[in-house]
């Protein structure tokens, strides 16, 4: 009754464990399932902790690679270790597991690391997400050339790539409805709106950057809301709600601005596995208290394009001041 389908993949529960600490063993990604997870997405697979680890080892191993035939074979046998790595926990989880089992590589290049996620839809991957986020440091660079290149990489990744492929993807982009777009017309079938990227923070006693708390609080899910709310009727291509998406309620408001699935890390990190039966449960009840036999029949009800006062979604001024 909460089964759902995402990227074309059919999954059994709208709730999908997402990319991180919980999804880089064989174990946790088995109790995952045994939990009622409708898919799992591997941890990342990271292209540029890999350059950084090689470029380090090469230079350690300067004397011995001098040779530039050399160092070309030791950089290409390194980058096969982690990826034979990455492929075989792929193997395991494809052999042991029932429910979808989506690889992720986090991309720095535009196109270097196509071969890994060719790889891994040969191992029996059921999809790619590709994890994405060209900061826009560099003043140099206009917004519109930021995007292009966005747009760019995913011509590539499409091409390159057969079977479901989805973008994870942060939101500060000039124009993100266009850009959403652009990338659904490549034919892009998912977006994960939106990812919760690192972040700066600094100790005032160490005089030093930091990093500010890598979880989540339960009150971020508002802005994956709004684009979905306001993209999911525009575009072919699925949704799925991430950050800050910790319990049954937000996974049936993301339903109804029309995600077909929500991706959560947070908050199994912080209860456990038992909350993926916990939100199952919940959607399940919410449903025959709503009279919903299946979730197709309430996805994307309040998205904008389903509803009388759809401006509500762009809305960002409170109108009325303090005291009024
Ligand atoms: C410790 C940690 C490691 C993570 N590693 C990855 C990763 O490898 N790839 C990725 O796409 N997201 C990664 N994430 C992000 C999560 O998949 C998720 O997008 C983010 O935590 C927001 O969802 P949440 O609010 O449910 O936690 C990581 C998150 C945490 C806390």
């Amino acid at each position: 009754m909460i089964e759902t389908t995402y990227m074309g993949l059919e999954l059994r529960s709208p709730v999908i464990v997402s990319s991180g600490p919980l999804t880089q063993n064989l174990v946790s990604l088995k109790k995952a399932e045994e939990a009622g997870a409708g898919a799992v997405v591997l941890k990342s697979i990271f292209e540029e902790q890999i350059n950084n680890d090689i470029s380090k080892e090469m230079a350690e191993n300067e004397e011995y690679l001098a040779h530039s035939d050399a160092g070309t074979f030791f950089a290409s046998s390194a980058r096969d270790y982690y990826i034979d790595r990455y492929m075989k926990l792929l193997t395991e989880a494809k052999k042991e597991l029932s429910i979808p089992v989506i690889a992720s590589i986090s991309a720095k290049s535009m196109d270097s690391w196509i071969d890994w996620a060719e790889r891994f839809v040969k191992c029996g991957a059921d999809g790619i997400e590709l994890n994405y986020y060209p900061i826009s440091s560099d003043a140099s660079v206009p917004g519109e050339e930021v995007d292009e290149r966005f747009i760019d990489f995913a011509r590539k990744a499409r091409e390159g790539i057969d079977g479901p492929l989805s973008i994870k993807m942060g939101y500060k982009y000039s124009s993100l409805a266009s850009l959403i777009s652009s990338l659904d017309q490549i034919g892009i079938d998912g977006f994960v709106l939106f990812n919760r990227f690192f972040r700066p923070d600094i100790d005032i006693e160490k005089l030093e950057i930091s990093s500010a708390s890598p979880v989540s609080s339960k009150d971020e899910y508002a802005e994956a809301l709004r684009w979905i709310g306001l993209m999911s009727g525009e575009v072919k291509a699925d949704f799925a709600g991430n950050t800050g998406i910790h319990n049954g309620e937000t996974t049936v408001k993301m339903l109804l601005s029309g995600a077909k699935a929500v991706e959560i890390c947070t908050a199994v990190v912080q209860h456990g596995f038992g909350v993926i039966g916990e939100i199952n449960s919940f959607v399940e009840d919410w449903m025959k208290r709503h009279n919903y036999a299946s979730t197709s029949d309430f996805i994307g009800l309040l998205s904008q394009e389903h509803i009388q006062d759809g401006w509500k979604w762009e809305r960002t001024q409170f109108l009325k001041t303090i005291g009024q």
